[in-house]
């Protein structure tokens, strides 16, 4: 803004210029090294991540059933921002060739990718094996293979199959038996070249969209209850299928074998917060599953177990909403994992909740937490999303203190947006969290391999494709659905090579939120007449 002021004095008049500069409040994404080694140890690895249904499209091709995502989003138009479905996505089904050449573009060391479990086996079990579901993955994994690119992949990333409705889903602990006939398939068929395996992704998202709000399959609402036997259920069939492979496959395949969690960072909300809220919070987010596997007890976390014990018994229930572990499958499900898979995007403030505000029963009610953010955190398209790196780095020193520095693998961490070309609030992001994994290292964390998520922008669930996490951008409208690289892709690449955070050219200048607040005046000017 400009004004011109005159002024009289004297016999003089002043012409005074006033340009009025208004900073946008552009709140920081950065983390500063501290101290220790500047370049990733050798043996770091870099890699990109996308599920099939997100990616693939040809969603009945070749003999492939519908999983309860096909059939969500077909019944269900409405519930989809944009009224799309995963039917084409990326086509990368099709299109494997022009993934790879993204991929060989970026240089990464592994691609995460996932199996459809309805593409592979459509009528759920082994009895019918789709040799051309089968012949699809076995060309990926192949040529990552022939390109130096391992291939990490995900068993079950949320796309069910729609047979298990059947069986009650992930409310029946039949779908344990299935889900270690499918692992034990997958094995058998591509272990001989994969090594790195993950069971589950994000148990705690799966079962909270799918059996409490209600917008991922199986849409139930059960709070407190279904909810709770969703995520037994994702424990014990991740435990036996970890046991499958040690039994029957590693002596000759020698891979590994681990689960992914979804989880945040936590911080007081005010200097008076008790640390038991972290704590809990923690113990809650993270803890539930990780305890199990990865703690002394295998059993749940004992907050959770007092809690909601006594929440039950006040609800006049005869036995614990939070299902039992007995001795036997406490040896099943402890140590049942090589490394832990962590999808870290963003953290959140806790307190201690003071009333009872919420649906009884339920999780908010059990845990007895309550969540906030900051509005100082930079946002990113997606309205969870924030960048808090320091929470990544806090994070990874809390798993390294609590379960003995096992192996970290990040599977997930990425930043939203409409899809431009000339993406510097990706590239911040991913500056600041690979700084905050360079900084977990140097504090002895166990940190092996990085993920950014996505490598191609695709179907982000229940928002379709109105938000892009890709490193390249997919031209949905060109016919061969063309890869179109993203300079966040470029500066990844930089990293890569350097194996160093290097500087991100063209990132955005940033004032402190202090000056940010402030309207500032910039320049005065006078000139006599
Ligand atoms: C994760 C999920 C991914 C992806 C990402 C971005 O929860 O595993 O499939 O959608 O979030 O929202």
């Amino acid at each position: 803004m400009k004004y011109i002021i005159y002024t009289k004095y004297n016999n003089y008049i002043f012409k005074s210029v006033l340009i009025f500069h208004t900073t946008v409040a552009e709140n920081k994404c950065e983390l500063t090294h501290k101290g220790g080694i500047t370049r990733f140890p050798d043996g770091f690895a870099f890699g990109v991540g996308t599920s099939a249904y997100q990616i693939e499209g040809g969603w009945n091709a070749d003999d492939k059933a519908p999983s309860a995502w096909d059939n969500y989003t077909h019944r269900h138009r409405e519930a989809f921002l944009d009224w799309s479905t995963g039917d084409n996505a990326a086509e990368s089904y099709y299109r494997f060739e022009q993934d790879l050449e993204a991929l060989k573009k970026l240089k990464v060391n592994f691609y995460r990718f996932s199996i459809s479990w309805t593409r592979v086996l459509p009528q759920l079990t082994t009895e019918f094996k789709n040799a051309k579901g089968i012949a699809y993955y076995n060309k990926v994994i192949d040529q990552l293979l022939a390109n130096n690119i391992t291939p990490l992949v995900t068993m079950f990333h949320f796309d069910m199959p729609d047979e298990l409705y059947k069986y009650n889903a992930f409310l029946n602990s039949s779908i344990i038996d299935y889900f270690v006939m499918y692992a034990d398939f997958l094995y058998a068929t591509f272990g001989d070249r994969v090594k790195l395996w993950i069971t589950h992704n994000e148990p705690l998202q799966f079962c909270t969209k799918g059996y409490v709000e209600a917008n991922f399959p199986p849409l139930v609402h059960s709070p407190g209850v279904g909810h709770y036997i969703c995520m037994d259920n994702m424990l014990r069939s991740h435990a036996r299928a970890y046991r499958r492979y040690k039994e029957k496959y590693f002596s000759k395949q020698k891979g590994k074998v681990g689960i992914t969690f979804d989880v945040r960072f936590f911080f007081k909300k005010y200097r008076e917060t008790p640390d038991e809220a972290v704590e809990r919070a923690l113990q809650y987010e993270l803890g539930w599953l990780a305890e199990p596997i990865y703690g002394k007890t295998g059993n749940y976390p004992s907050i959770m177990k007092s809690d909601i014990d006594n929440n039950s018994w006040k609800e006049g229930l005869s036995g614990s909403r939070l299902p039992i572990i007995n001795n036997e499958w406490s040896q099943i499900i402890k140590g049942s994992a090589d490394f832990m898979g962590l999808n870290y995007y963003q953290s959140a403030y806790v307190d201690m909740a003071t009333n009872r505000p919420h649906e009884v029963p339920s999780i908010e009610y059990d845990s007895k937490i309550i969540f906030s953010r900051d509005e100082y955190w930079r946002r990113a398209k997606s309205g969870f999303l924030y960048c808090v790196p320091e929470g990544l780095e806090n994070l990874l020193k809390w798993v390294r203190d609590r379960y003995d520095n096992v192996e970290v693998i990040i599977t997930e961490n990425g930043w939203s947006d409409d899809g431009q070309l000339d993406d510097s609030g990706r590239i911040d992001y991913l500056k600041a969290h690979l700084q905050a994994v360079l900084n977990a290292i140097n504090d002895g964390c166990n940190v092996t391999h990085y993920t950014y998520w996505s490598f191609l922008d695709n179907f982000e669930w229940i928002m379709g494709y109105t938000e892009k996490f890709g490193l390249f951008y997919v031209n949905m409208s060109s016919v061969n659905k063309e890869r179109v690289i993203k300079d966040s892709a470029k500066y990844y690449t930089k990293v890569i090579k350097n194996r160093r955070i290097v500087a991100s050219n063209g990132g955005q200048q940033y004032c402190s939120n202090f000056v940010s607040v402030l309207l500032s005046v910039f320049v005065i000017l006078n000139f006599y007449l």
